[in-house]
């Protein structure tokens, strides 16, 4: 098919009842704007171009709706007029002549590519326009879609709608599919002439039909089109969106034992034949490859875990981590900007961060990369095989060696060579009889319960 597809984005909305310093558009949906997911879907359904209708927030909205390949027009609604004002704000992309429009809002991001498609597929089946319908039994505040005999012959809005017609339970989602040569001379019909005296999008169907045209529904599952008002709304939002993503992964082979414990970003990856257990978080940029585990109650953003890694219970992997295969990171360890050496393992209670850690290498508990003086960030570099004691403190820059060991309790402020043994501490000292000495001190101090002891 290669019809050319527009599609009008509103999202010119003042988003009053999020009670927010940014445009509702913007708020996020699996980590990513609400925006940027609609333009997602269009992208799937074969959209030429993007006519994007802004208000406030215009600079970041259109940055959102960009964001994705598709090319994005902007077009700015000075007054809120109303839906059909709203669409006709992009009067100049739709006059450049296109063969179907598509109308979305901004504030529906759980849109997919299906029911869009059939909208378009009925325009081009000779309907003047389509609508995306939904079946609920909560219909109040949608506009209603009234049908006879198979045909759409007008949308009704709940202010508008006599007590018989708010009865229908088959409401309008706001997405259409319009036939392109005969959209602006349909929407220029639109008057104003309703209880809030808006231009409604909504009346084109009575327009077109009284121009000798007809209209078409699409039903679509509610959950795919639910719209976003208020906070409440936007939970319930990212809890469909959760769901859906958290279904994908598992039937395409990740196993998960407590879906609904565990936190998707709109572009986690996660292979097959991984299995991550409850409380586990994935902010963006995260790839998980096959085989890996991921534990109980670990924090993810931003990092690349190969096949046989390991990672928590409770870890976080920062911005930058990459596991290579079979490195194991264990609870209670931050990293950061590292990489981590194919079987390396960092088990216990470590900080890594601006680091290179090479294949094979055992940091002990307590290891601290220092790499922050307070304004700059220096890299720390372990060679293969080595052996980092426990509580070593790496004061960076600094490189150790291959098949080098630190002592523990270290502060490693020179560069080890390979194989080396480095002792960055003092050596201790055995004074004979004076343990048994300071505790009979101590006990005799408690005992005349003295409050503060002798130095
Ligand atoms: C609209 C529909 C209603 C449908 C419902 C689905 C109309 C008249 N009504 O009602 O049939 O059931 O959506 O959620 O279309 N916008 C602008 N400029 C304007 C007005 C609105 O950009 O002048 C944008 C809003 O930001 C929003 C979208 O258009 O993204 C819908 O507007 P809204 O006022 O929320 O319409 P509803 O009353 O919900
Ligand atoms: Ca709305």
């Amino acid at each position: 098919m290669n019809d050319r597809v527009l599609a009008v984005v509103l999202a010119a909305g003042e988003s009053t009842r999020m009670k927010s310093s940014k445009s509702k558009v913007l708020h996020t949906v699996g980590n990513r704007p609400m925006i940027s997911h609609v333009i997602a879907a269009l992208e799937q359904t074969g959209v030429e171009h993007v006519a994007l209708v802004v208000g406030r927030d215009a600079e970041p909205v259109i940055a959102a709706a960009a964001s994705g390949t598709l090319n994005v027009t902007a077009f700015e609604q000075k007054e809120r007029l109303g839906t059909g004002h709203a669409v006709l704000a992009a009067r100049d992309e739709i006059a450049r002549g296109y063969d179907q429009i598509i109308v979305a809002y901004g504030d529906a991001p759980l849109i997919e590519a299906g029911p869009l498609g059939e909208a378009l597929t009925k325009v081009r089946a000779g309907f003047d326009a389509a609508v995306i319908g939904f079946e609920t039994d909560r219909p109040t505040g949608y506009g209603r879609l009234l049908v006879e005999d198979g045909e759409l012959v007008a949308i009704r809005e709940e202010k508008d709608a006599t007590p018989d017609e708010r009865g229908v339970t088959f409401c309008n989602s706001g997405l259409m599919a319009i036939d392109g040569a005969k959209a602006l001379s349909l929407l220029e019909k639109i008057t104003n002439n309703n209880v809030k005296g808006e231009y409604y999008l909504t009346d084109i169907i009575e327009v077109l039909r009284a121009a000798g045209g007809k209209a078409a529904t699409v039903e679509a599952p509610a959950d795919t089109v639910a719209g976003c008002n208020n906070r409440a709304e936007l939970a319930e939002l990212e809890a469909i969106w959760q769901r859906r993503r958290r279904h994908q992964l598992m039937v395409s082979g990740v196993t998960m034992i407590a879906p609904e414990t565990v936190f998707l970003s709109f572009d986690t990856t996660i292979a097959p034949d991984v299995t991550i257990e409850p409380n586990v978080i994935f902010g963006p940029g995260v790839t998980v490859e096959s085989g890996a585990v991921i534990h109980a109650f670990s924090h993810i953003e931003g990092a690349h875990v190969a096949g046989g890694a390991s990672v928590g219970p409770f870890a976080r992997l920062r911005p930058g981590a990459n596991l290579h295969a079979n490195a194991k990171v264990g609870n209670f360890v931050e990293i950061k900007k590292a990489e981590i050496g194919a079987g390396a393992k960092v088990s216990h209670l470590t900080y890594i961060g601006d680091a290179v850690v090479g294949r094979n290498v055992n940091i002990g508990a307590g290891t601290v990369t220092c790499n922050y003086d307070g304004f700059n960030k220096f890299e720390t570099v372990i060679g293969a095989n080595s052996f980092i004691g426990s509580n070593t403190l790496l004061v960076a820059p600094v490189r150790v060696g291959e098949g080098a060991l630190t002592a523990s309790g270290s502060v490693i402020t020179e560069d080890v060579p390979d194989a080396a043994a480095a002792f960055g501490r003092a050596r201790q000292v055995n004074k004979e009889g004076l343990g048994a000495g300071i505790m009979a001190r101590n006990k005799a101090v408690k005992e005349a319960g003295k409050v503060k002891p002798p130095r």
